[in-house]
């Protein structure tokens, strides 16, 4: 991992939608890095910008009327937002690539999987259709699918969703490009089957040296699988930092309760202990101050007025925002207040 040439920079990036309800910040001031070869995690509850991050840094909005962004992203030294339409065919596929939570948005329905596979690879790569073919074999064959020969010319109906997610994953990887984006990659699976291609895409992605962004709304998947994480609250990011930093030294209230409502393995099954009460604040109405507070127990008045911003909270780059970090005297303090006067009750109960 070599984080003092990073392969993505992010800078101050906007996503705003112009929709009937109003302006809509999905991303709203997001600073991020990816190291070559590092793997970073994102997460967040639905609706926190997640997988409109990741599709601006692919600049798959640039054509949209209704969508405005702004800011910088740097990927490999060239400002991808300034590309032309000309280089942006060959940055999508070869220098980036995405598996989306449903395989059916990546895999075309109406076309063999296999020619899915080799047409980036003759196309970017510049192989023949023999080459190609057997180049897509072999990645089959790493991809733990059995008769690939066979699987090969066989449409994305005939598969099953394990097997689909698995043929979309070969898809992203048959340039080998040098950031992989995956979106939720096995939601849609049962959790045998999202452990197995989890830690597939874990072997592959480090054999080949990428760099990875891994979306989810589980702490716990991506914990195990990144050496980063930015945590997402309302289009922005409220922590960020190693996991071992985010899980025994988190500082911003929202990690918390993330972390309280993530199921344990260990634990009685099927239970969610802690959910986070109530919902995340109106994109097209967002409040001054920060975004957490209306759910937040340990929110005081200046939270509702100042918005706080990243700060470092810790060692390796651990940063949060928040103005009384949990773990911190002013924390403790805020939380204890708001138990003993009876406000941390009330905000329970508004947001549930
Ligand atoms: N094209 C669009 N036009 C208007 N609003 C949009 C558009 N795309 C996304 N949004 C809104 O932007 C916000 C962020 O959406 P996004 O899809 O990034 O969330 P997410 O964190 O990926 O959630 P999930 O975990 O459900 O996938 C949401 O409020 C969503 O409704
Ligand atoms: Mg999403």
């Amino acid at each position: 991992m070599n984080t003092t040439d990073p392969l993505v920079t992010v800078t101050g990036l906007r996503t705003t939608f112009d929709t009937p309800k109003g302006l809509v910040r999905a991303v709203d001031g997001v600073d991020l890095t990816v190291g070559r070869g590092e793997r970073v995690g994102i997460v967040g509850e639905s609706g926190s910008g997640k997988s409109v991050l990741v599709r601006t840094l692919m600049n798959l909005f640039r054509d949209d009327p209704y969508t405005t962004v702004d800011g910088q992203v740097v990927f490999d030294g060239e400002n991808v937002r300034e590309m032309s339409r000309e280089r942006r065919r060959h940055f999508w596929g070869r220098d980036i690539a995405m598996v989306f939570q449903n395989p059916m948005t990546s895999l075309n329905p109406v076309k063999r999987v296999g020619d899915q596979i080799t047409d980036p690879m003759r196309f970017h790569l510049g192989l023949g259709r023999k080459a190609a073919r057997a180049a897509a074999i072999e990645l089959l064959v790493q991809l733990g699918i059995p008769a690939p020969q066979r699987r090969i010319d066989q449409y994305p109906h005939e598969l099953s969703g394990g097997m689909r997610q698995r043929m979309a994953i070969a898809v992203a990887l048959s340039c080998a490009p040098k950031l992989l984006l995956a979106d939720e990659p096995t939601t849609a699976l049962d959790v045998t089957v999202q452990k197995q291609i989890l830690n597939l895409l874990d072997r592959l992605v480090a054999e080949r040296g990428m760099s990875v962004v891994l979306i989810s709304h589980d702490l716990g998947v991506v914990a195990g699988r990144t050496d980063r994480i930015a945590v997402m609250y309302a289009g922005e990011v409220v922590e960020t930092g190693r996991p071992h930093e985010l899980f025994r030294q988190y500082r911003h209230p929202y990690t918390r309760g993330l972390l309280n409502s993530a199921p344990r393995l260990h634990g009685a099954k099927h239970a969610r202990l802690d959910v986070i009460g109530g919902l995340p604040p109106d994109l097209t109405a967002l409040p001054p101050g920060c975004r957490f507070a209306a759910r937040c127990p340990q929110v005081q008045p200046r939270c509702l007025d100042e918005r706080p911003v990243l700060r470092e909270a810790g060692p390796n780059g651990h940063r949060s925002a928040c103005h009384f970090p949990v773990g911190t005297p002013s924390g403790e303090q805020a939380l204890a207040h708001n138990r003993d006067s009876g406000i941390a009750a009330v905000v329970e109960e508004v947001a549930s």
